[in-house]
């Protein structure tokens, strides 16, 4: 069965959501829309809160999100429990985000990416595994609680 992957953006991002949801359809994924849909100004929260809270609670494995810088996006779903959201501007730190970082949600920057290079990106991190070892345990430790003057 095809992986269901939610998919988000706010205005600034919406027209190349609906480019990257046709790529996933031709790679054979099947995303799952969650808007906005339509380039009237919206808050991007509420797109990242709803691509994140999938990933947050299992529903879905990984997510992905775009908004004008991407900044947003990822402030937004790194506040949901497990879930790593990493803004991504080429494919080499698309595939360290992956293969270092175990990043389960892309978030694009659409106004600094072109539609080739986020369809690049958007395969490479599509693509890349996570390479496990010394990373796991790094990856355990960013949801440890800050410790006082840590
Ligand atoms: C919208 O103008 C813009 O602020 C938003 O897309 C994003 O860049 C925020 O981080």
């Amino acid at each position: 069965m095809a992986e269901r992957i939610p998919i988000g953006s706010d205005h600034a991002g919406f027209a190349l959501k609906q480019q990257l949801i046709n790529e996933l359809r031709a790679e054979g994924y099947q995303p799952d829309d969650l808007g906005t849909h339509s380039t009237e100004s919206t808050d991007y929260p509420d797109f990242a809160h709803a691509v994140a809270s999938q990933v947050e609670h299992g529903e879905a494995a990984r997510g992905i999100l775009l908004c004008g810088t991407g900044l947003g996006m990822a402030y937004a779903a790194n506040r949901h429990p497990g879930v790593r959201a990493a803004v991504v501007w080429s494919p080499e730190v698309a595939e360290l985000a992956r293969s270092h970082n175990d990043a389960n949600v892309l978030v694009l920057p659409a106004r600094f990416v072109t539609e080739a290079e986020a369809v690049t990106i958007l395969r490479t991190w599509l693509q890349t595994p996570f390479e496990g070892g010394r990373h796991n345990r790094r990856i355990a430790k960013i949801e440890q609680e800050p410790r006082p003057n840590a």
